[in-house]
């Protein structure tokens, strides 16, 4: 690095005009960055608002056919799906998520027929099916059992697969549960199937509402999700997380939450220089409403900001529910 000298080097004249301001920007925001986040509901023409994310809803299919029309109108190429599951149907081990008329399983089908443009991703986990909302199978002691939970993913992504998805997300955090589902695609010809794998996901805080918007957590008990998700103290552990979901056969990986992870997705991108995409999570969105709201912070440059951050920080992309926001300002 050259040594910068004043008044050689006025770093603001690069500053003056919006024209140079342009010329040397560093890193640009595309709609074809984004991934939106629906809520899915049984019925027809059923919206249900959510108390906690103030602007989304839950969605019957028909109405996540039409989401899917404007995500791909505004240049959106990915939506994500994430079912709210009726109580009825909810048990321990889970078994509606291998169900392949499932409501996510409905809604993938009838959205690949209306508008196969449309790349489809689906959350492999057990928590929206299972009556403790853990994302897997419990053992006689409670704790979540891995190798048994992976039996349950590798079904519910072969259901999935089968189904018309385009890009099975696990999200469960199991030790192996890449490369086994990586293995049930290629012995069931499903060699060009995309896995992102949430392979750096932390035991948050920020998913209160998202667990309002699914109707799970609420029984989750003591320790949480700590046993299976990453401590937010660790970031090494972070980068060993990823790695081995690289190895197992993950296509793209994620790192979630978003905006307090960022510094997680910059060492992804320089040490491993994979596709690594953000998520930001559903307390990220509720504490920025609920600014918007007050009149605390503008709305618009505020969200524009964040997406830029997540860029300069080096995702690949980011799911977010200000997807349509953000696209519609592009
Ligand atoms: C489920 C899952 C969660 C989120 C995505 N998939 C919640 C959790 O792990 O408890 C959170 C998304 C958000 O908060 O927006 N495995």
């Amino acid at each position: 690095m050259p040594t910068m000298h004043y008044p050689q080097n006025r770093l603001r004249r690069l500053r003056r005009t919006s024209q140079i301001r342009d010329m040397v920007q560093e890193h640009r925001l595309d709609t074809s960055d984004l991934i939106w986040p629906l809520f899915v509901i049984d019925g027809i023409a059923q919206t249900e608002a959510i108390g906690s994310m103030p602007g989304v809803n839950r969605l019957s299919s028909d109405l996540v056919i039409d989401a899917a029309k404007q995500a791909l109108d505004l240049g959106i190429p990915s939506i994500a799906l994430f079912p709210k599951t009726d109580e009825g149907l909810k048990t321990a081990l889970g078994e509606e998520a291998a169900n392949p008329n499932n409501l996510i399983c409905k809604t993938v089908r009838a959205v690949k027929k209306a508008c196969p443009e449309i790349a489809i991703l689906c959350d492999v986990a057990l928590d929206p099916y299972t009556t403790h909302g853990h994302d897997g199978v419990l053992d006689t002691t409670g704790y979540v059992d891995n190798d048994r939970t992976i039996e349950m993913l590798v079904a519910q992504s072969k259901t999935l697969a089968d189904a018309g998805c385009d890009i099975i997300a696990p999200s469960d955090m199991m030790d192996g549960r890449i490369g086994a589902i990586r293995q049930m695609l290629e012995e069931n010809n499903y060699p060009e199937m995309l896995i992102m794998a949430y392979a750096a996901k932390y035991a948050s805080s920020f998913y209160g509402p998202f667990r309002d918007a699914v109707g799970a957590g609420k029984k989750l008990g003591g320790d949480g999700k700590k046993t299976y998700q990453l401590n937010p103290a660790n970031s090494d552990e972070a980068i060993r997380e990823i790695e081995a979901d690289i190895a197992e056969g993950a296509d793209m990986v994620m790192v979630k939450p978003g905006m307090p992870y960022l510094d997680i997705i910059r060492r992804c991108k320089d040490e491993l220089s994979f596709p690594c995409f953000a998520y930001q999570v559903s307390g990220e969105y509720a504490m920025l409403k609920s600014a918007f709201e007050q009149g605390w912070l503008s709305e618009e440059q505020t969200v524009m900001e964040v997406m830029m951050c997540f860029k300069r920080a080096g995702a690949s992309g980011i799911l977010t529910y200000f997807a349509p926001y953000v696209a519609a300002r592009l």
